[in-house]
């Protein structure tokens, strides 16, 4: 089909990556449902991304050529794994990692200048992933990194469509993982009592897991929260700077937290784009698309659509949550959102209680990050924290 398809838009143009959340607006009301040789069939409406996730037996998973756990499944066996996997996401294992995840929050923000510039990416957004990554999963520090090279190695063969490239960067991380499963192997009864242990030591059907399940699943995790915790932290403190009154708003009643994390990452999306693959004949958005065509789910658009939102950039607290795609719906929601919401909640409140003031720099703009990559590539920021010499602020 993609050789010979028109091309309704090109999601690598230069003016597209310069700001991926302006041209999706402009996608959503040209041409809501676009076809492009990279992404295939994208949608843009909140209406077609939720009739896509709530029909999961139209729109398959299984769009991935290699083993990825469970997010390239379908039911039954995905629902197999899930049952394996949310249990370390339930709020028994919430409370278990809260007091590491709130002393890493404040370790990091503890880093900041005390009166002067901070770039909100590598020095916060980074950082904070890849520390309470590690912690998460029981990996020492050592592999913070090796694993901050590969998300950014990754994230540039992702644009290029790199297959070959992306390849090897999946085998060298497999190689990491590996790594971790044989030095606890290695220790026999002695291995650390963590996530890693744990999920090596799970059955599925009455049989152990095996060596490339239990990498696929560590992989995806890491995934998941190294690009989207740290796009999230960039997101929010730009947001913060660039709206003086509502972090004033925060600063002053904390328990707006959570909405006003959800909401913020709603307009400006950490997660661009997830996939699904036909698995009938079907219509959608006026387009008849055989069964075997390849769907790209925009979450940095329908997350923004004017039919469900109203004015796309309002940040509005009081809004009806179910509205919000941030984590998904439907089977495949984010088993992670509890650890993901915990973590930059913690990372909010350590910021707002180190800091008396964040603001942007004048004439140093943040620069958009380019597609697969959500949020911002570089967030300049002047902060003025609480420590002795911040007394200019
Ligand atoms: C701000 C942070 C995060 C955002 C915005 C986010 C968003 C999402 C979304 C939208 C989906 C649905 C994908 C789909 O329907 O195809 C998803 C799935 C998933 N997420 Fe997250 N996520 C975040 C953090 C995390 C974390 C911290 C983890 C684990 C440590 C995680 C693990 C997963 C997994 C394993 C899936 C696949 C679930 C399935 O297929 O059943 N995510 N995430």
């Amino acid at each position: 089909m993609s050789d010979t398809a028109p091309q309704d838009w090109n999601p690598r143009d230069a003016a597209v990556q310069a700001d991926q959340i302006a041209a999706y607006d402009a996608m959503r009301s040209r041409c809501p449902v676009a076809f492009s040789d990279y992404l295939q069939w994208s949608l843009f409406r909140h209406e077609d991304v939720v009739r896509v996730l709530e029909d999961h037996e139209t729109f398959s998973n299984a769009a991935s050529r290699h083993l990825s756990v469970p997010n390239a499944m379908d039911p039954p066996e995905h629902t197999h794994f899930r049952r394996l996997i949310e249990p370390y996401f339930g709020p028994g294992a919430m409370a278990e990692f809260a007091p590491t995840c709130r002393a890493i929050a404040e370790d990091v923000v503890g880093r900041l200048p005390a009166d002067g510039e901070a770039e909100a990416m590598t020095e916060m957004g980074q950082d904070f992933a890849l520390e309470i990554q590690c912690a998460f999963m029981g990996w020492p520090t050592r592999l913070h990194e090796p694993l901050r090279a590969w998300v950014k190695r990754q994230q540039a063969a992702t644009l290029a469509g790199d297959r070959e490239a992306l390849g090897k960067l999946a085998l060298e991380f497999d190689g990491v993982i590996r790594e971790q499963l044989e030095s606890r192997r290695a220790t026999g009864d002695a291995a650390p009592d963590d996530v890693t242990t744990r999920i090596m030591n799970e059955t599925v059907e009455g049989r152990a897991l095996s060596d490339e399940e239990i990498v696929s699943i560590l992989r995806n995790w890491t995934v998941g929260e190294l690009g989207t915790i740290s796009a999230s932290v960039g997101i929010l403190m730009r947001y913060l700077a660039a709206h003086p009154e509502l972090q004033e708003r925060l600063r002053a009643d904390r328990r707006l937290l959570p909405a006003a994390i959800d909401e913020i990452l709603r307009l400006d999306a950490p997660l661009m784009s997830n996939r699904r693959i036909t698995t009938r004949p079907v219509e959608i958005g006026g387009h008849r698309l055989a069964a075997g065509e390849r769907l790209t789910l925009l979450w940095g658009s329908a997350n923004r659509d004017e039919a469900i939102f109203g004015d796309p950039d309002e940040v509005r607290l009081d809004r009806d949550p179910k509205d919000n795609l941030l984590y998904g719906a439907g089977i495949h929601v984010c088993p992670g959102a509890p650890l993901a919401r915990m973590e930059l909640r913690d990372f909010m409140e350590a910021l707002l209680d180190a800091t008396v003031d964040i603001r942007s720099v004048p004439g140093r703009p943040a620069m958009r990050a380019r597609y697969p990559a959500g949020g911002y590539s570089e967030v300049p920021l002047r902060v003025c924290t609480r420590k002795p010499a911040g007394k200019t602020c």
